[in-house]
């Protein structure tokens, strides 16, 4: 197998990119209201009439007639479109892929919000009823449409706190870093401020510690720009189709609740999807694979699911095996190890197919006609790992039926627990139909060449991509090179993926429907599994995502660096996700590229041991780093991933409340403490739901942290120790040494915890612990959901509220689910001098003080209905 020096390809992309307007477009003439604005069922229609002047065509060909839409669809979600009245422009389809927009028959009675217009020149604006702020004002910018060209600008306060707008590595608030963000899919190592896999046109803001969020459903590419006192939006297509999420309360969580109402709620992981995962790509044969499975039973780090990346594959094709050194039969053996053992383990499937016509897949699908075109009808065929490929295309009628089979029948030889779903910007090696008509000769990768030769294979393939034509029949746009150059790192927007003049059925540009592309994948890779075992709840992990595919997977924020950086920054990553609607994301731990050291990976380790999504990924060239090569990542390892498998039933609560609700897993500071100024920019600590705070390092050599707590008492997890934190801007130097990464409960919270194990199931074996942490009263509370972990159906599940209050300890709420594990053991921390004995049913209850809590051991209260425990 051929080896990739993957180190190099952020070095290949020629970069086309114009030179970036950072400006409003003052000289546009804007529109005026052109006639009376009319009542529809669930709001108002008007049109719009450009208005003469110069500073028409700046881009592309302004288009006069416009129609603008207000719907009040709910009290907290308005709907603002701005579409050509023609209605040629493309919009996001509403037909397909969960991205259905809600039919509603009559407008929200009262809403939050108001919605104001002017008529000439047309603008409008949001307004937050609760304090009459005004949080988007189109006012005083110039409404931009043009076929290939769309700005709108909304005035924000010159130090407005604004967070979202992705997929990209930056710090989490957005407006005071690097001002423009491009949201186009692409395939990039992780640069700081580029666009990368995934495309998410959504922010949210807090002022006055009230936030809102805003929501632009459109799938070209575009630029966002963060400016002094304003946010412009320029974008290469489609139309103008805002959601505004304006919650009465004003709370960041019920943003999300609303963003997600939209957009759809975050898929619910089964149980064991919550342990933890191991991959590399490099594993060299199976028996390297065997030895890090077995690697991590000797050292007695937890692992759940190993992965196995393209190695496995021969010469990198989906469905195949390297008949060396991954042969079928040690793969399937290796999956039933895993199941004797409770493991579980995954692979992954490329989008891409080689064209190799006697590759069955390719055969299979290239008769049923499913793969993206090119606009003379033959087959677009890129590179990406296996050489020249095909892409299905998601959208044909038939791809469904064509990928269901190829994903059941893999499924079931091997099976696999769950699906890697790479490579779905989608990622090409080549530019334009570079493999079109040619044998698969296995072409060079382009970035192992040297430059000389790489830039004369580039040039010959810009020709005989422009030979195709910047446009496609009956389309007059320039698909090619628009004349509005979005900022995307890659340059033109055809490098590295399927060219901008490639067909998806119906003969749709993939220029229109490049950002949706991953989604489309992960929507159908969900069907297939359901099919499969219709009953399970599927694990797709994907790496490009759009609003909305949190309900059918998870996220890894892709391709990182072993290095202090990223992995400060893969916080704010995953708190962009959970805003996203994508709860279920983690990133590389250890880092991905280059070579990982003792110091790092350890800190990573503890840190990604509490992500949502937690896996240890490395790639090919770089040196191995499984937890159990160095002694001291060992031994952190095994500390945090106590913490993690302690808190399991915690983190699966919270899943399902993200599920249900749309709130994060994890949550920064400022998310649950909107008001708290000190927390505007703290994107380093991050709160697992609201009752646990994690305090990690990030700094090379630092073996203490200065962390902000939110007022109130808050107690170490190892320790018990309670800290009382008057203000959430004073700032406390804790202890880290290398193996510790601080932790800390809520006072007032109520955990439910288990003992922890080397595997999920072992983990569950055992009875529930309740950690009682009080508050400054006395008082906790506290949440537990239960079902049979991992079921899409579930006839019987329990949802237990815990309260403790004047020494009472009373689980109330529904017990639908019989089969739960007793409590065996209750904690109180907080409360030591004042309890001296405690009872369950009039029985006494023994208390022993331990480790500074007071414990009650051997308990046997069953969760099958409500109960009381007195402490006095
Ligand atoms: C891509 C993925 C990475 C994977 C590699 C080989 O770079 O992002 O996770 O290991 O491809 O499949």
């Amino acid at each position: 197998m051929k080896s990739h020096i993957l180190v190099a390809v952020a070095a290949f992309y020629l970069s086309g990119a114009l030179a970036q307007n950072y400006d409003v477009s003052s000289s546009a003439p804007g529109y005026a209201i052109k006639g009376k604005p009319h009542r529809t069922k669930t709001g108002l229609e008007f049109p719009l009439e450009l208005n003469s002047g110069d500073g028409v065509d700046l881009y592309g060909k302004t288009i006069n007639d416009l129609v603008v839409n207000v719907d009040f669809e709910t009290s907290d979600r308005l709907h603002v479109k701005i579409a050509d009245k023609a209605a040629k422009q493309i919009p996001v389809p509403d037909t397909a892929f969960g991205l259905e927009r809600p039919k509603l028959r009559k407008p929200a009675k009262k809403t939050n919000y108001d919605f104001k217009y002017t008529d000439n020149p047309f603008g409008f604006q949001v307004i937050r009823k609760v304090d009459n702020e005004v949080i988007f004002d189109t006012n005083n910018y110039p409404l931009v449409f043009e076929d290939q060209y769309l700005e709108l600008t909304t005035g924000v306060p010159d130090d407005a706190n604004i967070y979202g707008i992705g997929e990209v590595t930056a710090p989490f608030r957005r407006n005071n870093h690097q001002n423009v963000t491009t949201v186009f899919a692409r395939d990039a190592g992780t640069p700081f401020y580029e666009n990368i896999y995934g495309s998410h046109p959504y922010y949210n803001e807090i002022r006055d510690g009230k936030a809102h969020g805003v929501f632009l459903l459109n799938a070209h590419g575009m630029d966002v720009f963060f400016a002094e006192g304003r946010v412009t939006y320029k974008v290469i297509g489609g139309i103008l189709e805002f959601y505004f999420f304006v919650p009465k309360d004003g709370k960041p969580n019920s943003v999300l609740e609303a963003y997600t109402d939209l957009i759809g709620k975050p898929f619910m992981p089964a149980l064991w999807m919550l342990g933890w995962n191991h991959c590399r790509y490099g594993f060299k044969n199976i028996s390297h694979v065997n030895w890090a499975v077995d690697g991590y039973k000797a050292a007695n780090i937890p692992l759940e699911t190993i992965w196995v990346d393209i190695d496995y594959m021969d010469h990198e094709k989906d469905f195949t095996f390297d008949p060396i050194n991954f042969p079928e039969e040690s793969m399937i053996a290796l999956s039933k190890k895993m199941h004797a053992n409770n493991q579980r383990m995954i692979t992954m499937v490329d989008p891409a197919l080689s064209t190799n016509d006697s590759y069955a897949p390719y055969e299979r699908g290239h008769e049923m006609d499913v793969f993206i075109k090119n606009n003379d009808g033959t087959e677009f065929t890129g590179q990406v790992w296996p050489g020249y490929t095909v892409f299905p295309d998601w959208w044909h009628p038939k791809a469904a039926e064509f990928w269901d089979y190829e994903i059941i029948e893999w499924m079931k030889l091997l099976d696999l627990d769950g699906l890697w779903i790479d490579m779905n910007e989608p990622a090409s090696f080549c530019l334009g139909s570079c493999g079109s008509g040619k044998a698969n000769t296995d072409p060079p990768l382009q970035w192992e060449l040297p430059e000389e030769e790489a830039a004369k294979i580039h040039a010959e393939e810009q020709a005989a991509l422009d030979a195709m034509g910047i446009s496609v029949p009956g389309d007059t746009r320039n698909l090619l090179y628009p004349n509005y150059a979005i900022n995307s790192g890659g340059g033109n927007l055809s490098e590295r993926t399927a060219s901008m003049t490639s067909l998806h059925y119906g003969d749709i540009p993939h220029y229109d429907y490049h950002n949706l592309y991953g989604h489309a994948e992960c929507s159908l890779t969900r069907e297939s599994l359901l099919k499969y075992k219709p009953n399970e709840r599927p694990f797709i992990l994907s790496r490009s995502t759009f609003a909305g595919s949190g309900q059918y997977v998870g996220h890894w924020t892709g391709d990182n660096h072993s290095s202090w950086d990223k992995l400060k920054n893969s916080i704010a990553e995953i708190f962009n996700f959970q805003m996203f609607g994508v709860s279920y994301s983690g990133a590389d731990v250890c880092g991905f590229f280059d070579n990982a050291t003792e110091p790092l990976c350890t800190r990573w380790m503890e840190l990604g041991s509490l992500y949502p999504f937690a896996r240890n990924h490395n790639t090919l060239v770089a040196s191995s780093q499984e937890p159990f090569l160095w002694e001291r990542t060992a031994e952190a390892s095994r500390r945090a991933l106590a913490v993690r498998y302690a808190l399991l039933p915690y983190y699966y609560t919270l899943f399902e409340e993200s599920h249900r609700i749309g709130t994060g897993v994890w949550r920064p500071l400022i998310f649950e403490y909107p008001e708290e100024d000190a927390f505007l920019d703290n994107d380093v600590q991050f709160l697992i739901g609201s009752n646990v705070l994690a305090s990690p390092v990030v700094n090379e050599n630092a073996t203490s942290v200065d962390a902000h707590f939110p007022e109130g008492v808050w107690y170490d997890w190892y320790t018990n120790e309670a800290h009382v934190s008057t203000s959430g801007k004073e700032k406390v130097t804790l202890d880290a040494p290398m193996e510790h990464i601080p932790v800390h409960v809520r006072g007032g919270a109520i955990l439910p915890l288990k003992t922890p194990e080397m595997l999920v199931k072992d983990t569950y074996a055992s009875p529930y612990i309740l950690l009682i942490a009080l508050d400054q009263n006395g008082e906790a509370e506290g949440r537990l959901y239960i079902d049979d972990q991992h079921s899409v159906e579930q006839p019987e599940t329990s949802d237990i509220t815990f309260t403790y209050k004047h020494g009472v300890l009373k689980a109330s709420g529904n017990f639908g689910y019989k089969d739960a594990e007793k409590i065996g053991t209750i904690k109180i921390v907080g409360a030591q001098d004042d309890i001296k004995s405690a009872s369950c049913k009039g029985d006494k209850v023994e208390l022993v003080n331990k480790d500074g809590a007071l414990v009650a051991e051997d308990l046997d209260i069953p969760l099958t209905g409500r109960f009381t425990v007195k402490f006095n």
